[in-house]
C-alpha cells in the first residue's frame, strides 16, 4: 500500500524496515486506537496489530461490539495506528526523537478520521499523545483531552494488549476501560 510516508528516511528506523506500517481498519474510523510501534509480524505485512497482540485486540473489540452493536467499535470499523510507522530493532520502545519525527504522519491520520474518541494502548502512546509522563495506573480511570493538530478528542488509556497477554488478570480492567469508551460514545452521540 502506498502511504504518505513512502520512502521516509526521517529517522534511523527506516534502515531496518521491510514495510511501513501505516494502519489497519477504517481510515475514517470515529474511534481510533493508538499503539506503540510495529513488531515483526507488522513489519513483514505492513499492517498494524496483526500479530498475537493484534489478535488479542480484535478479541476485545469484537466483545465490545457484541455487547454494543450500535457503537462503531468492531476491528474493521475503528482506525488502528501506532506512534511510529516502522519497527524499532528488537522491539525496543521508540525514542522521543523517533516519535517526534513520525508525529506528522500520525497527525495526518487523526485529522483524516477526526475521531470522536481516542483509545491509548499503553504508557508509550499515552505519554506521547498526552504530553506527560505518568504511570499507566495514574492515566487509567479518567477521561483525558488529546490534542494533535486540528484534532481535539477525549482519550481513554488502557493496557497494551501485549501486556494483557503477559498478565491475563488485567482483562477485567480492560473491560472496564472499554465500558468507559462505550459510555463516552453514548454520551457524545446519544
Ligand atoms: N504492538 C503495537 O504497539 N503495535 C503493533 O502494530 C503491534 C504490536
Amino acid at each position: 500500500m502506498r502511504t504518505p510516508a513512502e520512502g521516509c528516511t526521517k529517522c534511523s528506523l527506516s534502515n531496518h524496515r521491510q514495510n511501513i506500517v501505516w494502519h489497519r481498519g477504517n481510515p475514517f474510523g470515529a474511534i481510533v486506537l493508538i499503539g506503540e510501534a510495529p513488531g515483526a509480524d507488522e513489519d513483514a505485512t505492513g499492517k498494524a496489530f496483526v500479530g498475537r497482540a493484534g489478535k488479542k485486540l480484535d478479541e476485545i473489540l469484537m466483545k465490545a461490539k457484541a455487547y454494543n452493536a450500535n457503537v462503531p467499535i468492531a476491528p474493521e470499523e475503528v482506525l488502528i495506528v501506532n506512534t511510529v510507522k516502522c519497527r524499532p530493532p528488537e522491539n525496543r520502545v521508540p525514542t522521543e526523537d523517533e516519535m517526534t519525527k513520525c508525529r506528522p504522519y500520525l497527525q495526518s491520520q487523526l485529522e483524516l478520521s477526526n475521531p470522536h474518541i481516542i483509545v491509548l494502548l499503553g504508557k508509550t502512546s499515552a505519554d506521547a499523545l498526552l504530553g506527560g509522563k505518568s504511570s499507566l495506573g495514574d492515566y487509567r480511570g479518567s477521561v483525558h483531552q488529546c490534542e494533535i493538530g486540528s484534532v481535539v478528542a477525549p482519550a481513554v488509556v488502557t493496557y497494551h494488549p501485549a501486556a494483557l497477554l503477559r498478565n491475563p488478570k488485567w482483562g477485567a480492567e480492560v473491560v472496564k476501560d472499554f465500558k468507559e469508551v462505550i459510555r463516552l460514545w453514548k454520551d457524545l452521540n446519544g
